[in-house]
């Protein structure tokens, strides 16, 4: 009772709610929400610490940024839910808060976008800054299966990027396909692909968020270093679920919780790394049952070094 009336008391007040409506859409950082209410940070800060405090809200640090995001945790999880049920669909400032939302959402897209032009030819360097590729390469093989079976099926990696994973598994699958969103990305694996002879793996210009591919079509999805990029994770969980075969299998490879703020200023990466509770929700409400992860530990003797490179595999 008193965690409801404090949770009834924290939101009834106009931007606070209108807080809650901006983060019903997918979490988001200080800044962010400065830009779409049109306040000033202190205002607006202060009004999410009392969502905050009153379990509505939930906060997390990265790093220099903080994001935070509608609650999951039961009492205020489940207000905010019956609150957000409740909202008035033809409010017009709500609307005008979508609208600016809509506006910081796609220029961060572009953002991240233009990264991938500027840095396609050059990718593959930029990869191996971060931790020996050899040994993941060898743990991708082994968590999707290849050890135990001959040919893995239908492969589908989402952000495929210069298309490596696809180089990885080609000789292990009948058919392989990659997905990304660059033009330029794709114009260096299509390159890649023809000067190593494959032929059974192709990709395509798509979204990863809505895949041109029809349900169940996969036996193994893969998403290597993509979802530390992203806004909506466990949108890009959804879809890889989607797409796969009864008892195939997501493998979703990325850092663990870091530090390194660089990789976001200077890299694009949205998310200092995942943590294994994150993604055993993400699998979890996507219908997936995690089954392993596994933490390779970087050996670099480099400013790098305390990257570890974390491997999820989930089961269809
Ligand atoms: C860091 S790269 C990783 C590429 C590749 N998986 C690898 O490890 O070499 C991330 C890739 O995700 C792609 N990407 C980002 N958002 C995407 C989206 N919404 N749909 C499709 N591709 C996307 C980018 O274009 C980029 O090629």
């Amino acid at each position: 009772m008193d965690a409801l009336l404090a949770g009834l008391r924290a939101v009834a007040e106009s931007t606070r709610l209108r807080l809650l409506a901006i983060l019903a859409g997918g979490e988001l950082t200080v800044s962010e929400i400065t830009r779409v209410m049109h306040q000033s940070q202190p205002r607006v800060s202060r009004h999410l610490k009392l969502l905050c405090d009153a379990g509505l809200l939930e906060r997390s640090r990265e790093g220099a940024w903080a994001f935070y995001r509608v609650a999951r945790s039961s009492h205020g999880g489940g207000l905010a839910a019956a609150l957000l049920e409740l909202l008035p669909e033809d409010d017009a400032g709500l609307a005008r808060d979508r609208e600016r939302l809509a506006l910081v959402r796609s220029e961060r897209a572009e953002r991240a976008a233009a990264y991938f032009r500027e840095n396609a030819e050059r990718w593959d360097s930029i990869r191996d800054l971060h931790v020996g590729e050899t040994a993941v390469e060898q743990a991708m093989l082994e968590a999707a299966g290849a050890g135990e079976l001959p040919v893995l099926g239908d492969l589908v990696d989402l952000g495929t990027g210069t298309g490596r994973v696809l180089e990885l598994f080609s000789p292990r699958v009948g058919r392989g396909t990659g997905i990304d969103s660059s033009r330029e990305m794709l114009n260096v694996a299509r390159a890649n692909l023809g000067a190593r002879g494959i032929v059974n793996c192709q990709v395509r210009l798509g979204d990863l968020y809505d895949v041109p591919m029809e349900s169940g079509c996969a036996d193994v999805v893969t998403l290597h270093h993509v979802l530390h990029f992203l806004d909506d994770p466990a949108a890009a969980i959804r879809e890889g679920a989607r797409l796969l075969r009864p008892r195939g299998r997501l493998l979703v490879v990325d850092f663990a919780p870091h530090a390194l703020d660089f990789l976001r200023t200077e890299h694009a990466h949205r998310r200092l790394g995942l943590a294994d509770e994150e993604m055993e929700s993400w699998c979890k409400s996507a219908g997936l049952a995690t089954c392993e992860v596994r933490h390779l530990e970087s050996t670099g003797a480099n400013s790098h070094e305390t990257l570890t490179v974390s491997l999820w595999t989930a089961t269809r």
